[in-house]
């Protein structure tokens, strides 16, 4: 069988390493897949970079809409990232009848809602395993292996870029700033840091999460939002002499008045597991009825780890077009009677 055709939007940190990634693994993703995985075309700004990234067999273009009017491109990748052009070229891609693979969780838990009514509507697929804790399949653990259980609550450490701030100023005494700059500098941080400080990179992540937990539309504008500029090396200090260290944490919970959804710094008692998770990795702790606590750890960000999600993702897009190139899924499943019980 010919392999799917891919196009990626914008070939940055997460583009590249989705390419090399897919190029290294190829034999053993296309037993997997049941088919070959092939990335044709590429748009970026920057098409010098670009073909220097890709070689001469890819089609380098400027134009995304050039990728999406592309009819042998079954897969469209978007890693532009951001609400604006991403939104366009995604919703654009879905009435074209692409299937999207993303790791825009900013884009998804904003305007998530509409996006998966629009795929679900067109018969295509929107998978975003990389937008939630990078390499970690945190998706696919909620959806696939926890999926008998009713969930009651998740917290994680989902930000990278804050994690390794608190880290190397706990371990290093280092300022804010400086530790800042370096994690700009490692790629973990996102093009604006200020969604990173500010929690709003883990809030967008956790309200990915409980809607796939708990069934609820995605509702970013419903969580309670606080990030970690406010927290000095003095606090981090004395949180360590009282036998804490602070995290800042993602935390949805199921109560009996609905979904609490909030992101902010947390004192975790030091000998807990997700105390000791240092530097840009991520854990995401799930509590489920029948399975009780679950931890999943890894990189949460970075080139390969994310392009680990993004390939996991194009595999399952594939296995299911090649089934049956219509095929229905539900995107979030949401319970119509717990839209509207939402609280912080
Ligand atoms: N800026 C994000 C982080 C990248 O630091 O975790 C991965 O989503």
């Amino acid at each position: 069988m010919k392999p799917i055709q891919i196009g990626l939007l914008g070939i940055g940190t997460v583009g590249s390493g989705t390419f090399n990634v897919l190029k290294r693994n190829q034999e053993e993703i296309k037993r997997r897949a049941g088919r070959g995985i092939e990335i044709t075309m590429v748009a970026d700004l920057d098409m010098d970079r670009a073909r220097s990234l890709v070689g001469p067999d890819v089609n380098v273009v400027n134009d995304a809409r050039a990728v999406i009017a592309n009819p042998d491109i079954d897969i469209v990748v978007e890693l532009i990232g951001g609400y604006g052009v991403a939104k366009a070229l995604v919703m654009e891609a879905i009435a074209a009848g692409k299937h999207v693979v993303t790791a825009n969780k900013a884009l998804l838990a904003v305007h998530g809602t509409e996006i998966f009514a629009a795929a679900s509507a067109k018969g295509v697929m929107v998978a975003f395993e990389a937008a939630v804790a990078g390499g970690i399949p945190i998706i696919k653990a909620l959806r696939e292996g926890l999926t008998a259980n009713s969930i009651q609550w998740i917290a994680g450490i989902i930000n990278g870029t804050t994690n390794f701030i608190l880290s190397e100023m706990r371990d290093k005494g280092l300022d804010f700033d400086v530790v800042l700059k370096e994690a700009q500098r490692l790629g973990y941080a996102e093009a604006d840091p200020t969604f990173d400080i500010e929690g709003v990179d883990a809030a967008h992540k956790v309200t990915l999460m409980s809607a796939i937990a708990f069934g609820i539309p995605v509702q970013f504008d419903k969580a309670h939002v606080e990030g970690i500029t406010q927290l000095s090396g003095t606090d981090i200090r004395y949180a360590e002499q009282l036998g804490y260290r602070i995290k800042l944490l993602g935390i949805t919970r199921r109560t009996e008045a609905g979904v609490e959804l909030r992101v902010h710094p947390t004192l975790v008692p030091s000998k807990r597991l997700i105390a000791n998770v240092e530097g840009a990795m991520n854990a995401v702790v799930v509590q489920g009825d029948a399975v009780g606590t679950t931890l999943y750890y890894g990189k949460g960000a970075g080139s390969e780890p994310t392009a680990s999600a993004v390939i996991a993702d194009l595999v399952d897009v594939t296995r299911l077009h090649t089934a049956d190139p219509h095929h229905r899924v539900p995107h979030l499943a949401f319970q119509p009677d717990a839209m509207s019980d939402l609280q912080v």
